[in-house]
């Protein structure tokens, strides 16, 4: 095992009615902006529940944050928290209100040019506001880690940044509050956990066997409770088992002391960026064709995944290591996300326009040996048409 750090502060509230705790989590004396998104938060009466729950305090409410935030958008809100001196975040939503409100939690109190924070990658964040969660959508575990992906639309820019200083203080995660979700969000939900498990597990082995059989199990409870969340969309049990197990796909737990990728992700959100596909869509088109490039650099991670996530026992290395691939791109399209390039009217002209954008933010070391430069990410792309 690689040696390491392990922090995350975040306190988490699990259950139903737990909104109603809002009261003992945030300071009494706050003046709080709630941060949510297009409609849904105020649709299901989710937004009503949190301003009841706030009680006497000061709220001012700014919804609007995209799905994929926009530093566009976030500014604004930046100079109203800086006007009013709001001292305390609240995000009521999914990934992205989440994401947005720790954006604007590091750049109210940054004296440069606030997209700096994301071309420093977050490293230079010296303050921050504090920031809560309520959560309405499973997936990308934004409500408990230190990570956060902002959008700058005139650069058609997609890029992450992290800091300790944006971990949210608590979470609020209520399951009863999914219930509302469409279900292309539910199974965008399931496969970016998927894939967030698979970014810190399918790598090379380092003697991790903690790490590895926790991830495993977070794979095999995704891939057991995903189709159920589509098939029994009512059942409160399999909606909690999926926020939960969404959660601790990406806080830090399984990745410590563990080599990670992250390929997948960082070319999915060049896609994004580019052409608007959603999160995990970008994520079901790469993940298979970069296992399939990389199927001898991860040979025994991709064995060990085989065996212990697939039951794959029978026939050689090669035909487990190729059924392993089949079962992930099988699994994602039995959720109904698809997986080739050309499912979004995606073609060639669209690997040279990613290629471009990988090359213009750098990103020609991915990988967990730096090892992904643009003529394998070429091969990656062109193998997901
Ligand atoms: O905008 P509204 O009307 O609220 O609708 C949202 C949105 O359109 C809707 N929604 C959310 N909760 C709902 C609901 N609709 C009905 N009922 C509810 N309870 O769902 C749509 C998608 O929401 P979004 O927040 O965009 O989804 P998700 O949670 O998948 O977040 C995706 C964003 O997170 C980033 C992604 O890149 C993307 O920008 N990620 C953040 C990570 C992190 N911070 O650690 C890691 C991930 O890898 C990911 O990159
Ligand atoms: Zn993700």
């Amino acid at each position: 095992m690689l040696n390491f750090d392990f922090y995350n502060p975040t306190q988490i509230s699990f259950g139903e009615g737990r909104i109603a705790k809002l009261d003992s989590l945030v300071p009494a004396e706050a003046k709080v902006m709630v941060l949510f998104g297009g409609q849904s938060a105020q649709r299901t009466g989710t937004l009503d529940e949190v301003k009841k729950a706030l009680g006497d305090r000061q709220v001012f409410l700014f919804g609007g944050v995209e799905a994929n935030p926009t530093y566009e958008k976030l500014m604004e809100a930046v100079q109203i928290v800086r006007e009013e001196k709001i001292d305390f975040l609240l995000a009521v939503g999914g990934g992205s209100v989440i994401d947005g409100t720790k954006f604007v939690a590091a750049a109210v109190p940054y004296s440069d040019e606030p997209w700096n924070i994301l071309l420093n990658s977050g490293r230079d964040i010296e303050q921050a506001l504090p920031i809560g969660t309520v959560l309405t959508l499973a997936a990308t575990g934004s409500e408990m880690n230190n990570g956060s992906v902002i959008t700058r639309r005139s650069l058609q820019a997609k890029l992450p940044f992290h800091s300790n200083l944006v971990f949210p203080k608590f979470s609020i995660l209520d399951p009863s509050k999914s219930f509302t979700l469409p279900e292309r969000q539910v199974a965008n939900g399931v496969v970016d956990a998927f894939v967030h498990v698979i970014e810190q597990y399918l790598t090379y082995p380092v003697n991790a066997p903690v790490q590895d059989r926790f991830a495993e199990g977070l794979l095999q409870t995704l891939v057991e409770q995903g189709p159920l969340a589509l098939s029994q969309p009512d059942d409160y049990e399999v909606r909690a088992n999926l926020m939960w197990v969404a959660t601790l796909a990406l806080n830090g737990l399984i990745g410590a002391g563990v080599p990670q990728d992250w390929s997948t992700h960082l070319i999915g959100h060049e896609l994004t960026a580019l052409y608007a596909l959603d999160h995990a869509q970008t994520l079901a088109v790469i993940l298979p064709s970069m296992m399939q490039e990389r199927r001898d650099a991860k040979r025994e991670k991709l064995l060990q995944y085989a065996e212990r996530v697939w039951n794959l026992r029978e026939g050689d290395e090669e035909q487990r290591i190729t059924a392993a691939i089949e079962q992930t791109r099988a699994f994602f399209e039995t959720l109904g996300v698809k997986t080739r390039l050309k499912d979004y009217n995606l073609e060639q002209a669209a690997v040279e326009t990613v290629l471009k954008q990988l090359e213009q933010h750098g990103m020609q070391q991915l990988g967990e040996r730096q090892d992904i430069d643009l003529t394998v990410s070429r091969r990656v792309l062109e193998a997901s048409l």
